[in-house]
């Protein structure tokens, strides 16, 4: 079976701020991730001469890549993460206390609540459709290089979870002792 690797990028300098969106740079934990990751795929594609990196047009996605060498590596715009609109840069608790019409509409439709000037979950999973085609179209392995919405889409695809599930789904910047923060889904 050829594998996906799909795996969210080491964690921010934001994620310890716990402001969401940005294009931040990665923390020391990051980094250690993203060096994790890259001796794992390493070892786990050395014979794949045809395998290919996929990140998102983010720094911190292209930066966890970076010390990945032997693969091509391709940056989507459609693997950028969920686009929060007015509320990119704030922290949650911001969001509940400045704007907590938004905060509670969110909290009730998570997956159809749209940000102001931003996306919804349904947005992401809707601009998501051309990277499923390309990865269903590839013979080769592919690493995905990806963030926590975006992830959660593409992981309930291949593991076929129902839509309502998808914004819930546990993605995390800290599991290392695999070196991959998601999975490893295996297509045909
Ligand atoms: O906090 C990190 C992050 O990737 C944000 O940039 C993004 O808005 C958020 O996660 C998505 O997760 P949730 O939909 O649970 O807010």
């Amino acid at each position: 079976p050829r594998p996906i690797l799909l795996t969210r990028h080491g964690e921010s300098r934001d994620n310890v701020r716990g402001r969401i969106g940005g294009d931040s740079v990665l923390s020391d934990t990051g980094e250690i991730y993203m060096k994790k990751l890259a001796n794992f795929v390493e070892k786990r594609l050395k014979s794949e001469r045809t395998a290919s990196i996929w990140t998102s047009t983010l720094q911190r996605t292209i930066l966890t890549a970076s010390p990945i060498v032997g693969f091509p590596k391709i940056q989507w715009r459609a693997l950028d993460e969920i686009n929060a609109g007015v509320c990119d840069g704030m922290t949650y608790e911001e969001i509940k206390k400045n704007m907590p019409e938004e905060y509670e509409s969110r909290k009730k439709d998570k997956l159809r609540y749209r940000y102001p000037r931003g996306e919804s979950y349904l947005d992401v999973i809707q601009r998501l459709e051309p990277v499923i085609i390309e990865l269903e179209r590839q013979r080769a392995p592919v690493v995905v290089i990806s963030h926590q919405a975006v992830l959660r889409a593409l992981y309930a695809y291949f593991a076929d979870r129902p839509l309502k599930e998808i914004p819930h789904i546990e993605v995390t910047t800290r599991q290392i002792e695999i070196g991959v923060s998601l999975l490893i889904s295996c297509c045909g």
